[in-house]
């Protein structure tokens, strides 16, 4: 696997924590060198020091707040300006709310949709374009295994990462026959600051269930090296989805409406 990433260059969005830290850092000690994008500029730097010294690899820290609207753009253009070939674009950076859809701030939403939504798909689409011009790359899309239905008490959340599976899959069937990969990584709760962020880090359910992140991040990459479509990480979150299959959304939705509840 090494081979494959050795003297590359990564651009990692939401680095500075949980599993984009954890892809940054299992990218590094493959010799990858990154391109890191978070708004907390004290934890990007902490993580350049520690990857530069530990892994001998180039990192860039880019500070980027990206729910604004000229984000991608900027962060693409800073690239470009540098002169960066990007062979891996890994967009991470997300954020969740749960609670009721009435209850919730459109502030919120809207961060939740400019980050999960917007700024990947126009960091997709600028980096994509890049990648078909050189005729290779490979573009990782952090979805989740809430993007495989409706989830009631994670609505807006779980709705973004639909966009993120469909769109994905899409590209990844267009691009058939090129050397550019778009892959999904689906993770289900993963133990890192996420659930802070969100709440519901004390739902018993989703806690029995965590995986550790390191391991999730090194199925991210063996995904996106593999260029396969879409991967789930961990046999339990493989039979929740192969199960979902056989039972009709509307129940689907209720039994998730009474854990994302509780
Ligand atoms: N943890 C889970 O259970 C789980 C499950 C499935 C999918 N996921 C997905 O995995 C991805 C990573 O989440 P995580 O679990 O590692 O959570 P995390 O530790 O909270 O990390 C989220 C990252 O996104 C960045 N971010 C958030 N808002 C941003 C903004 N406006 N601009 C730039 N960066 C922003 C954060 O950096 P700053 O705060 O420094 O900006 C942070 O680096 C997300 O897409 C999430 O939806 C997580």
């Amino acid at each position: 696997m090494n081979s494959a990433v050795s003297g590359k260059l990564a651009v990692v969005t939401g680095a500075s924590s949980g599993l984009g830290a954890d892809i940054a850092t299992v990218l590094a000690e493959r010799g990858c060198n990154l391109v890191l994008v978070a708004r907390s500029q004290d934890k990007l730097q902490s993580l350049r020091e520690r990857l530069h010294r530990d892994c001998g690899v180039t990192v860039e820290i880019v500070p980027l707040d990206l729910s604004q609207a000229d984000a991608p753009a900027r962060l693409h253009g800073m690239v470009t300006a540098r002169g960066f070939n990007v062979d891996f674009l890994v967009n991470n950076a997300g954020l969740g709310a749960v609670g009721p859809f009435s209850a919730m701030n459109w502030e919120r939403d809207e961060q939740m949709i400019n980050v999960n939504i917007r700024a990947l798909h126009q960091l997709t689409r600028l980096f994509l374009a890049d990648m078909l011009a050189s005729g290779q790359g490979r573009i990782l899309n952090v979805a989740s295994v809430a993007g495989f239905q409706a989830i009631p008490y994670f609505s807006t959340y779980a709705a973004t990462k639909a966009y993120v599976l469909s769109l994905s899959e899409a590209l990844h069937a267009e691009l058939a026959g090129t050397d550019v990969k778009v892959s999904a990584l689906c993770p289900g709760a993963t133990r890192t600051a996420f659930w802070d962020v969100a709440g519901g880090g004390s739902n018993r359910v989703l806690n029995f269930r965590m995986m550790d992140c390191r391991a999730v991040a090194e199925y991210g990459v063996a995904l996106m090296l593999s260029g396969r479509p879409v991967g789930v990480p961990g046999l339990m979150n493989k039979l929740m989805i192969l199960l979902r299959r056989f039972v009709p959304r509307s129940w689907a939705a209720a039994v998730t409406a009474a854990v994302m509840k509780e």
